[in-house]
C-alpha cells in the first residue's frame, strides 16, 4: 500500500443495538484515531461482535436489528448513507473461523476485486500477489496459487482470509478472535502481521485473549454487559486500570 500512515479515525458515538426488543449495545462511545491496533476484551456475550459488526454495517444483516446513535469513519456518518456495500468495501472483517471459498487460493484473493468489477488480469494479479505478500502468505503459497484453498493448514487459511479482506484495499480491519482456534506459531506470525498492517490502516482486534491484547494493542477497551467499562491506552488499563470491573476482570475474577 502507498500510504505510510493510517489517516482512518473510528468515532463511536452513544451506539446503542438491539435485537427484536432485546438491547444488546447500550450507548457505545469510543474515539480511536487510527493509529495503532485497538483491542476489545470482554466477557463472553457482552457484544463484542455486535460492536464490530456495527461499525461495517453488517449487524443490520441480522433479523430485528435496531440501533441509534452514530459511527462515524473519518468524520462521516456511515449511517446517513444508503450505500452500505461501500462501507462494507471500506472496512474489512475477518472471523474467527478461518474462512477459506471452496476455490482456489487465488480465486479467494481476488473474490472481492472480482465482486466489485475489477476484470484486467495483469491488476489481478498484481492484486493477488500484493495482498498475499500483506498477509504474510505468499512465500508459502506462490507455487500454488491455483491448488484449491481447502488444502492449506488453519493458520494459512486465517492469514488467507486476511488476504482476502486487504484485496479490496479497506482503511479499517475488523478482526473478531482471529487466532482463537490456531497454534501459538500461527498466532505470533499474526500479531506480527497485525503490527506491520497498523501502520497502514486502522485495526481493531477482538480478543479473548488478554496477553494478545498486552501484546499487541496500543488502545484496549473492555466492554461488559453491552457497556463500555473502560477505554484507554493499553498499558495504563491492564497495570493501573481505573475500575474495579477492570481490575476483577483481568485477574480472571469475572470470565
Ligand atoms: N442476530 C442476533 N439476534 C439476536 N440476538 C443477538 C444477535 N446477535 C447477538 N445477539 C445477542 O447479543 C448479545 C451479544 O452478542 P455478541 O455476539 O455481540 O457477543 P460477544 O461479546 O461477541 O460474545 P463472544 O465472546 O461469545 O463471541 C448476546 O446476548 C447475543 O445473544
Ligand atoms: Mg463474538
Amino acid at each position: 500500500m502507498e500510504k505510510e500512515v493510517t489517516d482512518m479515525s473510528v468515532q463511536v458515538k452513544n451506539w446503542s443495538v438491539s435485537f427484536e426488543k432485546y438491547p444488546v449495545l447500550h450507548n457505545i462511545n469510543l474515539e480511536f484515531n487510527g493509529q495503532g491496533i485497538l483491542a476489545i476484551i470482554g466477557p463472553s456475550g457482552c457484544g463484542k461482535t455486535t460492536l464490530l459488526k456495527s461499525i461495517n454495517r453488517t449487524a443490520e444483516l441480522d433479523r430485528g436489528f435496531n440501533c441509534s446513535g452514530k459511527i462515524l469513519l473519518n468524520g462521516e456518518d456511515i449511517y446517513q448513507k444508503n450505500d452500505a456495500a461501500s462501507i462494507r468495501r471500506r472496512v474489512g472483517m475477518v472471523f474467527q473461523t478461518p474462512v477459506a471459498l471452496p476455490m482456489s487460493v487465488r480465486e479467494n484473493v481476488l473474490f472481492g476485486p472480482r465482486y466489485f468489477g475489477e476484470r484486467n488480469k495483469r491488476k489481478l494479479n498484481e492484486i493477488c500477489e500484493r495482498s498475499l505478500k500483506q498477509a504474510g502468505l505468499w512465500e508459502e503459497v506462490k507455487d500454488k496459487l491455483e491448488r484449491p484453498a481447502g488444502e492449506l493448514s488453519g493458520g494459512q487459511k486465517q492469514r488467507l482470509a486476511i488476504a482476502r479482506a486487504l484485496a479490496v484495499e479497506p482503511e479499517v480491519l475488523l478482526l473478531d478472535e482471529p487466532c482463537s482456534s490456531l497454534d501459538p506459531n500461527s498466532t505470533m506470525l499474526i500479531e506480527q502481521l497485525l503490527t506491520q498492517l497498523s501502520g497502514t490502516l486502522a485495526i481493531v482486534l477482538v480478543t479473548h485473549n488478554l496477553f494478545q491484547a498486552k501484546r499487541v494493542a496500543h488502545q484496549t477497551l473492555l466492554m461488559m454487559a453491552g457497556q463500555v467499562v473502560e477505554y484507554g491506552p493499553t498499558g495504563q488499563l491492564f497495570s493501573k486500570p481505573a475500575r474495579q470491573e477492570t481490575a476483577d476482570f483481568i485477574s480472571g475474577l469475572t470470565w
